[in-house]
C-alpha cells in the first residue's frame, strides 16, 4: 500500500470537510485510524467483511480475536444485538458516550468475521467528538480494535499509529494524545452477574454502584498466567502490551519495592544490560538506571493511566533491554494499569517484602 494519509484535526471541533474524506474511505472498503477519549482505534465498516478481513491483516492479528463494534447512537444497538437487557439500558444511559463496552448476544445481520465466529459482540459508543463525527459520516457502525500492529502497547497519539501502521492503512485522523490512554472496560452482560473480562477506562467500583453485584474475570487480576482454556474473552489468549524490551514487574509495599528496584538494577548493570525504570513521582529520584521515567504521582492514578502506554514505546526508543517497573494500587483505573503490565511483563512478577 501506499504511504499512509495523515489527517489533522481539531479534537474539540473536527474540521468536517477532513472527517468527510475519512468517512469515503471507510464506505468503501478502506482502514482509517481514529482518535477515542481511551487510544486509538482502527476502523473499517462492520457491515462489509472484506473491510474487516483487511482490518486483521493490516494490525497481523489473529481472525479469532473481534473488534470492538463503535456505535454513534443507541438504536444500532437493538440492530446488531438481539437481546438488549434492562441492566445494559441503564449502564448504556449513564456510561454513554465512554469507555465502556458491553457484550451481548449478536443478532445474525453481523458478518461472522466481524465477531470472529462468535455468538455474541462487543459494542461501545465512544466519547471523542472525532470517533464520533467518524462513525456519524460513515453512516455506519464501525469494527475498531485499537491501531497498533497485535501484541505492541495500544497507541495513545497519531505518531504511535504511524510508526505501528504507515504502508498497511489508508488515513490517520490525527486529533492529538488520547485522554484516558487506557483502553475501554469491557463488560459482559450475558451471564448473571455481569462479568468484567477486561478492566479499562470505566472504573469497576463505578459498575458496581449501578449494578451491584459485578465479578471479576480471574485473568483480569491474576498475577500468574492462567491456562487459557480459562479464557472468556479472545482477547485474552492472546500476548499483549508487549515492548521489546523485557519487563519485570516489582509488587508489594512501596518501602520494599524501590529497595528490590535498586537491587534489581544492580544485578543487571553487573550483566552489562541497559536498564530502564518506570517509577512514579515519588520515588523516581531514588534511582540510579540508564533511563528512569515517572508514570505520574501514584495519587494519581488517571495520570499514570494516561501516561502509560507511551512510556513503554520511548523506553523501546531509547533500545533499553530490561525495563523494571514498580506496581500501583490495583483500584480505579490502577487496575487497568496493573493489568497491562502484568500481561507486558508476561507475568514476569517480583514480590518485594
Ligand atoms: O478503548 C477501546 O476499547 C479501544 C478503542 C479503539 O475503542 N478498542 C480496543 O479494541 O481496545 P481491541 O480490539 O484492541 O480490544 C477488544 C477487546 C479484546 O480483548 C477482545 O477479545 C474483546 O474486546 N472482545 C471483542 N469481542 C468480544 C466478544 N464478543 N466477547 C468477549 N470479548 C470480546
Ligand atoms: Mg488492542
Amino acid at each position: 500500500m501506499k504511504q499512509t494519509l495523515v489527517l489533522k484535526v481539531n479534537s474539540q471541533k473536527p474540521d468536517i470537510e477532513k472527517v468527510r474524506v475519512a468517512a469515503k474511505i471507510i464506505r468503501e472498503g478502506g482502514l482509517v485510524a481514529f482518535p477515542t477519549e481511551t487510544v486509538y482505534g482502527l476502523g473499517a465498516d462492520a457491515l462489509n467483511p472484506n473491510a474487516v478481513v483487511a482490518l486483521f491483516e493490516a494490525k497481523k492479528r489473529p481472525l479469532d480475536n473481534p473488534p470492538i463494534v463503535h456505535v454513534d447512537n443507541v438504536n444500532d444497538v437493538y440492530k446488531l444485538a438481539k437481546k438488549v437487557p434492562p441492566k445494559a439500558e441503564r449502564l448504556m444511559k449513564k456510561f454513554w458516550p465512554g469507555p465502556l463496552t458491553l457484550v451481548f448476544n449478536r443478532s445474525e445481520t453481523v458478518p461472522e468475521v466481524t465477531v470472529a465466529g462468535l455468538d455474541t459482540i462487543a459494542i461501545r459508543m465512544p466519547q471523542h467528538k472525532v470517533a464520533l463525527a467518524l462513525i456519524r459520516e460513515s453512516n455506519r457502525p464501525i469494527a475498531a480494535p485499537s491501531a497498533n500492529l497485535a501484541g505492541k502497547p495500544s497507541p495513545t497519539s497519531a505518531k504511535h499509529v504511524f510508526e505501528d501502521l504507515n504502508g498497511r492503512i489508508d488515513a490517520i485522523l490525527d486529533g492529538g494524545s488520547t485522554r484516558i490512554g487506557v483502553e475501554s472496560t469491557v463488560l459482559d452482560l450475558s451471564v448473571d452477574p455481569p462479568q468484567v473480562l477486561r478492566p479499562g477506562g470505566t472504573p469497576v467500583e463505578a459498575l458496581r454502584k449501578v449494578l451491584g453485584d459485578v465479578t471479576l474475570h480471574p485473568f483480569v487480576a491474576s498475577d500468574e498466567e492462567l491456562p487459557i482454556e480459562k479464557a472468556r474473552s479472545p482477547g485474552m489468549k492472546h500476548k499483549h502490551y508487549a515492548p521489546n524490551a523485557d519487563v519485570i514487574i516489582v509488587e508489594g509495599a512501596i518501602s520494599a519495592v524501590t529497595v528490590k528496584v535498586k537491587e534489581l538494577i544492580e544485578a543487571y548493570r553487573l550483566k552489562g544490560v541497559k536498564v530502564g525504570v518506570l517509577a512514579t513521582d515519588e520515588t523516581r529520584r531514588a534511582y540510579e538506571a540508564d533511563v528512569v521515567k515517572s508514570l505520574g504521582s501514584r495519587f494519581n492514578l488517571a495520570a499514570i493511566a494516561q501516561n502509560l502506554f507511551r512510556e513503554l514505546r520511548e523506553f523501546d526508543a531509547e533500545g533499553v533491554d530490561v525495563i523494571i517497573a514498580e506496581d500501583v494500587p490495583s483500584e480505579g483505573l490502577g487496575l487497568a494499569v496493573m493489568n497491562r503490565l502484568r500481561k507486558a511483563s508476561g507475568y514476569n512478577i517480583v514480590k518485594a517484602e
